[in-house]
């Protein structure tokens, strides 16, 4: 495992982008692994820089998206699909003809997973998965307890997961229950994994994640295992690994 601590979260965001971006340039038509949420946003921002100064062309990648939530529009503004558009796709001169998200409301949910694990398989597996941790641990929507055998998958989302969300949409009440996602065995199989922390809030977890036991209790403790892991994390999230 490689452990980068950077300063500060726009440190953060570059040199996470600065890892895409190299995966990209030496293999374009790259399979990627990409997380939504708070700490990837600047590394999006840094992407489509990148993109714009004629730096990077994503246009040949496959992108799949690691979750979604599921009993939610397609369109709606909180979904992990208006995200990626928002943050990044519509956001590049020339964003690729493959990219993938699981649908936030398919008519057979089952049927959506297997489609989702076919497609993934037919690229021939995930060059570079980008993480980030949730504050109970979780890597995509694979909260504390989910058994590692599991391909893409429906869960129930933990109520940590849901207390996290509850201002964004507008009120706990309104956060949706279930959520889709890419499982353990199949973020494990990645070639290779950048997991992103920011803030202080994530010193704790990722601490147990990083030095504790590997266990389904800290989803992202799995990631021990994985023979090409780079964490990135800023000072703050640094906090409890540097700590005597
Ligand atoms: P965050 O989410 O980047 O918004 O903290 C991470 C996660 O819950 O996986």
């Amino acid at each position: 495992m490689k452990l980068l601590i950077e300063r500060n979260a726009q440190d953060l965001s570059s040199t996470a982008a600065r890892l895409v971006a190299r995966q990209v340039l030496t293999q374009p038509r790259s399979v990627l692994a990409l997380p939504t949420g708070d700490t990837p946003r600047g590394m999006y921002e840094v992407l489509v820089g990148l993109e714009q100064r004629g730096l990077l062309d994503l246009s040949h990648v496959r992108a799949f998206n690691l979750d979604e939530y599921l009993d939610l529009p397609e369109d709606d503004p909180r979904s992990f699909r208006s995200y990626m558009v928002r943050h990044l796709w519509e956001q590049l001169a020339a964003p690729p003809a493959d990219w993938f998200i699981p649908s936030s409301n398919p008519a057979d949910e089952q049927g959506e997973c297997a489609a989702y694990e076919e497609a993934l398989c037919r690229t021939g597996g995930v060059d570079l998965a980008v993480l980030g941790i949730g504050p109970n641990g979780h890597i995509g929507f694979n909260e504390p307890g989910t058994p590692w055998a599991l391909g893409m998958h429906v869960v129930t989302l933990a109520e940590a997961t849901r207390h996290k969300e509850a201002a964004r949409f507008g009120g706990l009440a309104n956060v949706p229950r279930r959520g889709i996602s890419m499982g353990i065995k199949t973020i494990m199989r990645c070639g290779r994994i950048v997991l992103l922390a920011s803030g202080e809030g994530k010193a704790e977890i990722l601490a147990r994640a990083l030095l504790g036991p590997v266990t389904t209790e800290v989803p992202a403790s799995v990631l021990q295992l994985h023979p090409w892991l780079t964490v990135v994390v800023d000072q703050p999230a640094a906090g409890a690994l540097t700590t005597p």
